[in-house]
């Protein structure tokens, strides 16, 4: 049996949904694959729970159901704040999982933990998209000088495998990856569309199934896709900048123009674009015929075209829910545990 320590850092839903999944597949996962994932850190804003031979499944469970920021109360393993150093002098870990929230100014406090990782020779999984947005070659540089990888698979679709099959289609020239990448907006329109409610009551219910951002601006100003369509095209080789990405806000939308749309048989929805030919890239409320394939993409779900010279492909899953972003989370740690060498 392989065991692999794992820090959490960052436990907002998707670090709550996490803990717990591992809780609920730990067993299952090493009778199918010799490995054994152990939890010996979670830490947020607050403060931070460390267990150095790993929480085991009634601890997780109980860890998850914590109020957010309430890592903290978790006795008698927690206390209050602790700095990535201190953790890190505490615990040895395999693999360090960055669930802190997104900041596309500085893009901390990510960026540093995941360097600091790196430099302590541990692999990095991710689900915080900022760091990879603002400093994707150093992060990367840093990786493959030290023989480590950075997987980050939920940053784009959350709960599909996207990244991982854009990536590997390595003879292609990409095109064009067009299509919906947030879910929260996608929400909102199809709530807007469905419901006939006007947006700031769509807001409310997409906070309420914890897909929305810490700070939803970020989703409804077109942040969040503009930053996928950054880490899409890092993927793809050819860098863009997340300042070139021309974003358009949906805040601006109101339940006329749902209904003007609707009334004309069409409706609206929140388009990403990175046009790798003509070089450019936004995210628009764009007016689709109802029977496009696009329009039948509702709810949570998420949808994208990608264009290259030999071909044309349309995937289709989930995108960022707790749940399946957590899968893709530790499909991610798994990925690690099995293909690279741990050091135990
Ligand atoms: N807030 C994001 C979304 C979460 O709504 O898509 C997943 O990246």
């Amino acid at each position: 049996m392989k065991n692999v320590n794992v820090v959490v850092i960052g436990f907002g839903n998707v670090g709550r949904a996490f803990v717990k999944l591992v809780s609920l597949k730990r067993k299952t996962i090493s009778e199918k694959y010799g490995v054994n994932i152990s939890i010996v850190a979670v830490a947020d804003s607050r403060g931070v729970a460390i267990k150095k031979e790993g929480f085991d499944e009634y601890e997780m469970l109980k860890m998850s159901e914590l109020p957010r920021s309430g890592i903290y109360m978790f006795s008698p393993y927690a206390r209050q704040g602790a700095s990535i150093k201190e953790i890190y002098e505490e615990v040895e870990p395999d693999i360090h999982i960055e669930l802190t929230p997104a900041n596309y100014v500085s893009g901390e406090p990510g960026y540093t933990n995941i360097l600091f990782a790196l430099r302590k020779g541990v692999h990095v999984v991710t689900a915080n998209k900022a760091p990879l947005v603002l400093h994707y070659n150093e992060i990367m540089n840093e990786a493959r000088a030290r023989g480590l990888v950075v997987k980050f698979r939920a940053t784009v679709m959350g709960g599909t495998p996207f990244l991982e099959m854009l990536g590997s289609m390595k003879s292609h020239e990409v095109e064009k990856v067009e299509g919906i990448l947030n879910a929260t907006t996608n929400y909102i329109l199809s709530e807007m569309h469905e419901n006939l409610i006007d947006f700031d009551q769509a807001l409310k219910k997409a906070q309420a199934i914890g897909v929305a951002e810490a700070d939803p601006s970020l989703d409804i100003e077109g942040f969040d896709a503009a930053a996928k369509l950054c880490i899409v095209s890092n993927v793809v080789g050819k860098p863009i900048d997340l300042k070139s990405v021309y974003r358009e806000s949906l805040s601006k939308i109101t339940l006329k123009d749902v209904l003007d749309a609707i009334r004309q048989g069409q409706v609206l929805k929140y388009v990403a674009t990175l046009d790798l030919q003509n070089k450019s890239a936004f995210v628009k409320i764009v007016r689709i015929p109802k029977e496009n394939i696009l329009a039948q993409v509702n709810g949570t779900l998420n949808a994208v075209r990608v264009k290259t010279e030999a071909t044309e492909l349309f995937f289709v899953g989930k995108g960022g829910g707790r749940i399946e972003t957590a899968h893709s989370v530790l499909d991610d740690v798994l990925f690690i545990s099995l293909e690279k060498v741990v050091k135990k």
